[in-house]
């Protein structure tokens, strides 16, 4: 008990006087910016307060045997009623940014067919106001996974083309109520997951499986991710568009998309897996970037699909001709690509119809250190390679890095608040990018995943990414270890010595 008072005290000095700090602020340029990242359904809970209608999230996590530990995220990090403690604890951090998603049935509880909810717009407005107050600037993602279940219901949602209006009008209503205060709008976290574990594997709502993938029977020969994506790369250019032609000038801000981002390594130095690393990365990321960078999905793609990808129509191309103002990266890991197409894999396969087989292990050593996620391992090297390939592909778009973060296991609070290999993790890849940026490559920013314990998704509470330990029978939070030496290290004092 003491131990835990005096780290909550901030007096636990010997954590970072002691050890050698590899990597400081100042190796960055001083517009970088630092900062938290969350997603609102991962830790706001309320789920049926202030009018929110329920998401699909929240109808999928209801269904029996879905999530691991058997939870939900009703309460999860109960922010919608604690957010302004959320928000002294960054300010004690002492981050730049926060960036956080809005709830879409939070604040259009029957999407377009019905009313713009005040409730939802006053918790957003007084979340960005406190932000600001406290000199950190909002950086928004309009839709981090969860969707109003009646969009699922009415139309199918990201099946249909329907969903472009909706998410356009979505769009809109967020530049109209919080664009004045609000300069850096993301569109999309992640859909490469999203769409893989909600139209392919099933695993995720809206629980689709596309043959021969995934543990269901129905599906149309792994078409229903193509026509997922098609709707949702579109959705994208819908708020784009409508952010440049009547916000951008006068609010002054960016909007980009945000695409989970693994490092692949060859798992032999030999020609086809090289090749293999290059498709791995076109169905995972390219996919979902190349269209609106370039108006078309990636070549590595068409020549495998061929045409059951779809194809953009004229008008369609033109509507894609938003240009991206920068690309988010989420990136926690990198592992081997071994080809599958030219040579026989034994194992299933991943990524769809790359015909690639993806493995943190080889002969018996992993690639990185494992963590409690089984595909997250630690090689701060990856970053490296993940910002490099954006920065070649897209002509050097400004990059942030919108996530990176290491993974605990639930267990012992004392365990969970001495963190010293999520700080050595945070210090590694930092260091490697810090690198990378006097290299050139523009990246503009980075979040640490996650300000606190949260709703893991498909693991429930039994897998922690927080700098702060939140108690889910008190709710309360503690700063582990990370919180200390992330506060360090953003201090003005940290200079390199
Ligand atoms: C990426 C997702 O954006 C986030 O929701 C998730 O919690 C983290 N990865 C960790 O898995």
């Amino acid at each position: 008990l003491l131990l835990r008072l005096l780290l909550v005290q901030g007096l636990f000095l010997p954590l970072t006087s002691s050890r050698t700090t590899t990597v400081h602020r100042d190796q960055f340029p001083p517009s970088f910016l630092f900062g938290t990242a969350t997603s609102s359904f991962q830790i706001e809970g309320g789920y049926l307060e202030g009018n929110k209608s329920l998401s699909n999230w929240d109808v999928f996590s209801h269904i029996p045997g879905k999530i691991e530990d058997g939870s939900n995220a009703d309460v999860a990090d109960n922010h919608y009623n604690l957010f302004m403690e959320d928000i002294e604890l960054m300010h004690d951090l002492g981050v730049d940014a926060y960036r956080f998603s809005i709830s879409w049935s939070r604040v259009l509880p029957k999407g377009r067919f019905g009313e713009v909810n005040s409730e939802g717009i006053e918790f957003y407005n007084n979340l960005i106001d406190a932000l600001l107050v406290r000199g950190i600037k909002p950086f928004v993602t309009l839709n981090h996974y969860d969707i109003p279940q009646l969009l699922e219901d009415r139309y199918g949602g990201w099946l249909s083309s329907e969903i472009q209006l909706d998410f356009g009008y979505f769009a809109q209503v967020c530049f109209e109520a919080f664009g004045d205060r609000v300069t850096y709008w993301t569109t999309f976290n992640a859909p490469n997951v999203f769409i893989y574990n909600g139209y392919l594997l099933g695993t995720c709502p809206p629980g689709r499986c596309s043959y021969p993938f995934g543990n269901c029977s129905y599906g149309d020969s792994a078409l229903e991710p193509y026509i997922a994506t098609h709707n949702l790369v579109l959705s994208h250019a819908t708020a784009a568009q409508i952010y440049r032609k009547y916000y951008q000038e006068k609010q002054g801000g960016m909007i980009g998309i945000v695409i989970a981002a693994a490092w692949f390594e060859p798992y032999d130095d030999n020609p086809a897996d090289r090749l293999a690393v290059q498709r791995a990365l076109a169905f995972n990321f390219a996919w979902f970037v190349d269209p609106l960078a370039y108006g078309d999905y990636p070549p590595e793609m068409r020549q495998v699909v061929g045409s059951r990808l779809p194809t953009f129509t004229t008008e369609e191309q033109k509507k894609l001709d938003v240009k991206l103002d920068f690309i988010g990266i989420n990136h926690y890991t990198t592992e081997y690509v071994k080809d599958c197409m030219f040579s026989f894999c034994t194992s299933a396969l991943s990524i769809g119809e790359a015909s690639v087989y993806v493995t943190g292990e080889k002969d018996g050593v992993y690639i990185g250190e494992p963590t409690a996620m089984s595909d997250f391992f630690v090689v701060p090297r990856g970053i490296e390679g993940i910002v490099m390939y954006v920065k070649e592909r897209y002509n050097n778009t400004p990059m942030f890095i919108t996530e990176n973060g290491y993974a605990q296991p639930t267990g012992p609070i004392d365990d969970s608040l001495n963190d010293t290999k999520r700080i050595e993790f945070h210090e590694g890849y930092l260091a490697v990018l810090s690198e990378v940026v006097r290299k050139g490559a523009d990246v503009r920013g980075y979040f640490i995943w996650s300000l606190l314990d949260n709703f893991e998704w498909l693991h429930g509470y039994l897998i922690r990414f927080g700098l702060h330990y939140v108690d889910f029978q008190t709710l309360e939070r503690t700063p582990k270890w990370s919180a200390t030496w992330y506060k360090e290290f953003l201090s003005q004092d940290n200079k390199t010595q």
